[in-house]
């Protein structure tokens, strides 16, 4: 990902989410350094996703699938590759958090090996108040 695909990770993203990023939470992972993916469907931007690591551990961010292009193993490849590109790295493990409402995303880190490990409790902002973050990790 580059600054130039930030508008059209924006619009996949508003579509995506309920509660999406901003354009601020792009660029930020951008000028930190993290490692930003995109996947490309005949020429169009479908699919990204962030990745943080440091001190040995790796942290999913965001991994998102455009709404039309979902169902396709698009978002299951994403992972795939962003499992792989981390143990390249030396990363040990990883982490990510997920809506417990969030069944087809659950669904796919399931798939690939990721174990629940806790709750972080009011995590995410939600229609009626807010929502836990269902926290899950993955060993390389
Ligand atoms: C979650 C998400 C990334 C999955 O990507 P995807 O490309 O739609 O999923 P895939 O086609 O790769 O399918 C992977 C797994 O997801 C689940 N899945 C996919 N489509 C599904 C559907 N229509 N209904 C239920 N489960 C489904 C299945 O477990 C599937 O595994 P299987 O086909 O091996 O049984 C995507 O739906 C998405 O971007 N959602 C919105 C953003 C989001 O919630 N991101 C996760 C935040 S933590």
């Amino acid at each position: 990902m580059s600054e130039s695909d930030v508008d059209a990770v924006l619009a996949i993203e508003q579509r995506a989410y309920p509660f999406p990023w901003t354009r601020g939470n792009f660029k930020d992972c951008l000028a930190a350094g993290y490692r930003c993916e995109v996947a490309e469907q005949d020429g169009n931007l479908v699919a990204y996703s962030v990745l943080s690591s440091g001190a040995g551990e790796g942290h999913v961010l965001n991994c998102c699938v455009a709404p039309a292009h979902q169902g396709r193993g698009i978002g299951r490849e994403l992972m795939r590759r962003m499992m792989a590109d981390a143990k390249a790295f030396g990363i040990a493990t990883l982490f990510l958090e997920v809506r417990p409402s969030n069944r087809r995303a659950i669904d796919l880190y399931e798939h690939l090996g990721f174990e629940a490990i806790g709750l972080r409790r009011g995590y995410y902002p939600a229609a009626d108040g807010r929502e836990d973050a269902l926290v899950m990790r993955r060993q390389l």
